[in-house]
């Protein structure tokens, strides 16, 4: 018979503490993020942090971000793709250009210095804009210039499996693997994932001024898009885009976003929807806080359509912009990122998304762990 030595107890007595004390502490649910009152903000944390190490992207997976730039969009460009470089994850990443050809050597310039200034933490790569011949000026000018090009990607980024599809004036406020882990709760069916369109029946627009077909009660926003070019080419999405146009041309406001919800909206089984923290808008705050997963796990993807990030209607947004544009990649986040956002953001508690302000640093926090 064996006999166990007691110091070899030692360690199973040490171990089965540390799992009780967890069980104690660890709460099974979240606590809502009450923002403005520091204790409730503690008490999440230690759960989030938790949260985001249930979802580690597999080893040496790649993580790539694209982007559709034309005209004069291409400064705002640069700051969402300096977001992601600095909220890499453990995941390679490749930053995708799909640009008009007169701004494409700016992006290669500025590229090339940041991979030089951060030791090659990315790759890159950089596309022309090309749209079908049929319905050539129409695709062109839908909504914003070049904006359509997204519903091409599965064709002219023919050579890539997934993306995730940004527009230029978003921003990453997280570790990019959280967003990229969506595809791996994606069933077999799905080929893209989205946010709802709003969380507010009393405030959505498409239940309230739509004329064509959308997805579901509130229909999708389509500015942070997980695509599985694969299995939109499977599904020959492209040639699904030309009858949606030619049907309902007279009733796009927005564009290409009115399109996909059309194709969505014949098919919902092939979207994934995902919580409005990946794509976290002046709506989700500007009346009341009505986004939920953002106020427990803190803003993912912070977007700022309405042109937020340039006029002074919402100047939280604005704030969070600008303290990242002013951000010189490769000096120390902590004071120059997240102190600078931290202090601008601090002279817009007038304002209701500005209320709301530890909900935008929350990850970056845990990310460059000031926590
Ligand atoms: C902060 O939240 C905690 C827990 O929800 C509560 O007990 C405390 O009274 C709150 N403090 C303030 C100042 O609101
Ligand atoms: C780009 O130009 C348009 C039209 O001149 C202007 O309304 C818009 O604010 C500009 N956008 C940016 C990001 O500078
Ligand atoms: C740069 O990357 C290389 C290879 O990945 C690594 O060996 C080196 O330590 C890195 N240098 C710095 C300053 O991080
Ligand atoms: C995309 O779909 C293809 C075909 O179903 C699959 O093999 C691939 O793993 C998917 N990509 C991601 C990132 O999930
Ligand atoms: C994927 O999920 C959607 C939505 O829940 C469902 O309609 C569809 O049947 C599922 N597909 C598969 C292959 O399970
Ligand atoms: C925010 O401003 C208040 C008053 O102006 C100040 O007391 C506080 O320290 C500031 N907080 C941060 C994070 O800058």
């Amino acid at each position: 018979m064996v006999r166990l030595r007691p110091s070899c107890l030692f360690p199973f007595v040490v171990g089965f503490s540390i799992i009780t004390l967890l069980c104690i502490y660890l709460p099974n649910k979240s606590i809502p993020l009450n923002v403005g009152n520091m204790s409730a903000f503690r008490t999440s944390i230690l759960v989030s942090t938790r949260s985001v190490q249930l979802f580690q992207t597999k080893k040496n997976e790649e993580v790539v971000i694209a982007v559709v730039v034309c005209k004069n969009r291409t400064s705002e460009a640069l700051v969402m793709i300096k977001s992601a470089i600095v909220f890499r994850g453990s995941s390679d990443l490749r930053i995708v250009v799909v640009a008009e050809k007169n701004i494409q050597q700016e992006f290669d310039e500025t590229l090339r210095d940041w991979k030089l200034l951060t030791n090659d933490s990315f790759s890159y790569e950089i596309h022309s804009i090309i749209f079908p011949k049929e319905h050539y000026d129409e695709w062109e000018k839908l909504f914003q210039p070049c904006a359509s090009e997204r519903l091409f990607l599965p064709s002219v980024l023919n050579h890539l499996d997934s993306i995730l599809y940004v527009d230029t004036d978003t921003l990453f406020l997280s570790n990019v693997d959280d967003v990229w882990k969506h595809f791996s709760l994606m069933n077999s069916s799905q080929l893209a994932a989205m946010v709802p369109e709003h969380e507010d029946m009393n405030v959505g627009w498409y239940n309230r001024f739509a004329k064509h077909p959308y997805y579901g009660k509130l229909g999708l926003n389509s500015g942070v898009m997980l695509m599985n070019l694969t299995r939109m080419r499977e599904f020959d999405w492209i040639s699904q885009l030309a009858p949606v146009l030619e049907k309902y041309r007279l009733d796009l406001t927005w564009g290409d976003q009115d399109i996909i919800n059309v194709i969505f909206h014949y098919h919902p089984d092939k979207v994934y929807v995902y919580p409005c923290r990946y794509n976290y808008r002046s709506d989700h705050c500007m009346y009341m806080s009505n986004c939920k997963s953002a106020e427990e796990y803190g803003v993912a993807v912070l977007h700022g359509s309405r042109s937020t990030f340039r006029t002074k209607k919402q100047p939280a947004f604005r704030a969070l912009f600008n303290a990242m544009s002013q951000y010189q990649l490769g000096s120390d986040p902590v004071k120059y990122l997240l102190e600078t956002a931290a202090s601008l953001l601090n002279k817009t508690t007038d304002t209701n998304c500005g209320r709301l302000a530890p909900i935008f640093t929350h990850n970056m926090r845990l990310m460059f762990k000031t926590v």
